[in-house]
């Protein structure tokens, strides 16, 4: 195939495809052009393609081959119904963190809440009573706190929690630190070493029933040992509770693992998940346990990116600026944590003028930025780019700040489109104020 005319930049979602004979190569999520979703549902707005989540999906299952685990996808990277629905079907489970996410897994894929891991440091008695009607399959309990009120509430509803207690393995993971949680010093999971006491306390209540190890280390990790280390500690723990009586039949090791946003092959994916998958694995031999793992961006990071269009073009003394109508508010990461996107022009052509600019948006703050210092070819009004790897943490973070409507988000599979959420009016801006 002619790389001028089918380039891949994120397999198998994105690629450019020249449409007819002389047309320019297009920026296509999978067979339908992002100008063509532009011109019918406006810009920003966010597109996610199918295909890309279930080879992600069915990429992490061979991995794993015969080994009895589950991947428990963690919503809050990305809780859009139609997602949620999509990866119910491909027999994912769900990691949430709150009753608004049980809420979410329980519309989308109602069948699939036997498969929901609970987490998070301050669960409500009213939070776990509706996981506990629900049926989730198990708690990660992060406090003695909480393990006292989810046994309250259980025997309260004549019920037992499944419980894991989420360790905290002191283990550095080399990322940003406001997405690091595995050291004494974070909020998250109760130190190793006082574990045994609290699964023995765990043991004698009524509402509890003793059923894993749970850990979780920080996000947007790309190197494997820090996984591997905080798996080799709760192996050993696993063990230790093991031989004092306790059923351990889950290990939830937790989200975390990185994907580059600087582009990606498919081999490097398959082979990076592989390396992954042994790593986590490894330590587990032998302990006749199934792994849970909670996955949010590497399933749909790459499988979704961020459509824009072009309002002006600014310069300021010597530096250029593209004002597009997509803002931090849309996309919170570059302002939050630097965050790299790459940002491509929908429209190839290979005869613009290249400059290097920042693309910011229409925000009242400096920090409203999407990408600085790239080199893009010039643009007119109207033009329209797209901000890549914006799948995971995307729309959820997004805000209303400046009164600014949220963006629509759609599916692409081949050639089917799928409105998921239509863009906010100014209607819905106003609904919950009371004047
Ligand atoms: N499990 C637990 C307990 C978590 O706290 C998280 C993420 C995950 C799983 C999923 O992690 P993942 O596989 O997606 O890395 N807003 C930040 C990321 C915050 C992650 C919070 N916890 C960002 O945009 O980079």
């Amino acid at each position: 195939m002619n790389a001028a005319k089918f380039t891949v930049l994120r397999a198998p979602g994105f690629s450019y495809r020249k449409s007819g004979l002389s047309g320019p190569p297009t920026l296509c999520a999978e067979g339908i052009a992002l100008s063509d979703l532009a011109r019918s549902f406006g810009t920003p707005l966010y597109v996610y393609s199918a295909t890309t989540i279930e080879t992600r999906v069915h990429t992490f299952d061979r991995a794993f081959g015969r080994f009895p685990h589950l991947l428990c996808y963690a919503v809050k990277a990305n809780s859009s119904l139609g997602l949620l629905r999509l990866l119910g079907r491909l027999g994912c489970g769900f990691d949430i963190v709150s009753g608004g996410e049980l809420e979410r897994v329980l519309r989308a894929a109602p069948r699939a809440v036997s498969r929901v891991v609970f987490s998070g440091v301050g669960k409500t008695a009213e939070e776990m009573t509706a996981a506990l009607r629900a049926g989730v399959l198990l708690f990660n309990v992060e406090s003695e706190a909480e393990l006292d009120a989810l046994a309250a509430c259980a025997s309260r509803l004549k019920k037992e929690a499944r419980i894991a207690l989420r360790v905290n393995p002191n283990v550095p993971a080399k990322t940003h630190p406001h997405i690091s949680t595995g050291l004494r010093s974070h909020k998250f999971g109760v130190p190793i070493e006082e574990a045994p006491r609290l699964y023995a306390w765990a043991a004698r209540q009524r509402g509890l029933q003793v059923s894993g190890v749970s850990v979780h280390i920080g996000s947007q990790i790309t190197e494997v040992a820090p996984f591997g280390a905080a798996m080799k500690r709760v192996a050993n723990l696993v063990r230790s509770l093991q031989r004092d009586g306790h059923v351990i039949r889950y290990v939830d090791a937790g989200g975390g693992l990185g994907i580059p946003y600087r582009s990606e092959l498919p081999a490097t994916f398959a082979a990076s998940t592989a390396r992954y998958v042994r790593t986590v694995t490894r330590p587990l031999a032998g302990l006749n346990v199934r792994l849970l793992l909670e996955p949010g961006r590497v399933l749909i990071g790459p499988a979704g990116l961020l459509l824009t269009s072009v309002i002006y073009n600014k310069r300021n003394r010597k530096k250029n600026f593209v004002i597009v109508d997509a803002a931090m508010t849309d996309l919170l990461r570059p302002a939050l944590y630097h965050a790299y996107h790459e940002i491509v022009p929908v429209v190839r052509n290979p005869a613009a003028v290249e400059l290097t600019a920042d693309v910011v948006g229409p925000v009242c703050e400096s920090g409203d930025f999407l990408g600085r210092d790239r080199s893009l070819p010039r643009l007119d009004p109207g033009d329209l780019l797209a901000v890549l790897d914006a799948g995971a943490y995307g729309s959820v973070l997004s805000s209303n700040y400046n009164s600014r409507c949220r963006a629509a988000e759609v599916l692409v599979r081949g050639q089917r489109i799928q409105l998921l959420r239509r863009r906010e009016t100014l209607r819905d801006l106003l609904r919950h104020d009371v004047l």
